[in-house]
């Protein structure tokens, strides 16, 4: 498959590559980020054409910035907001990851959810759970609360550390950033409509 690529910093945005913090983050994160495992989550769609490597390589970097100036463990910034969205499952579609271990990783598509239980609610914990199963060594409670509390206020309990508010906040502005332009919003919405009303009507 196509996913890996040794070379790890010509699939980073060169804007980061260019910061002059660049270095100093990637030391800390260079073993995640050329982990097998990791590295397939190029092929997991994140929002709006991202994938999850991008998306969770500007929080981890943003929330090492962020860190920085507020005095918290930058080394923890950066390693739960690279891991943050470490979840093992697909929650959307894509081909290429479909193709990997028997299509496994498009086994929640299929399921049927009661709302609580959806990806939302709990890709945290997942997460959370998920690092420690391939990063053993990583395992640190700051991380661990900064992962699992990260869709805060959704989660049940409540961030225990500076650092998982810098994470929770990075997501949340990151997430803003990537959406859709205004102007495309209303059609997406109609686009919506008629797929719920076509799906109520005539089931497909
Ligand atoms: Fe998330
Ligand atoms: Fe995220």
């Amino acid at each position: 498959m196509g996913y890996y690529n040794e070379n790890v910093i010509d699939d980073i945005d060169p804007n980061i590559v260019r910061n002059p913090s660049f270095d100093e983050w990637f030391d800390i994160v260079e073993s995640i980020l050329r982990n097998d495992e990791f590295q397939r989550r190029k092929l997991f769609p994140h929002h709006h054409n991202m994938s999850v490597w991008d998306h969770s390589i500007f929080v981890s970097f943003r929330s090492f910035v962020m860190g920085g100036i507020f005095h918290c463990d930058t080394r923890v910034c950066a390693i739960a907001g690279l891991l943050h969205d470490f979840y093992p499952l697909a929650w959307l579609y894509n081909e290429e990851l479909a193709a990997l271990d028997n299509g496994n990783y498009m086994e929640r598509l299929n399921r049927k959810e009661p709302l609580f239980k959806r990806h939302g609610f709990t890709h945290g914990r997942e997460a959370a759970e998920n690092y420690i199963k391939f990063f053993p060594e990583l395992e640190d409670p700051k991380i661990t609360d900064a992962i699992k509390k990260h869709m805060f206020p959704l989660t049940i309990g409540i961030p225990k550390y500076k650092e998982s508010f810098v994470i929770t906040l990075v997501d949340k502005s990151n997430s803003v950033h990537e959406l859709p332009n205004p102007i495309v919003v209303p059609g997406m919405i109609k686009n919506s409509v008629v797929k719920i009303f076509n799906k109520q009507k005539f089931g497909k």
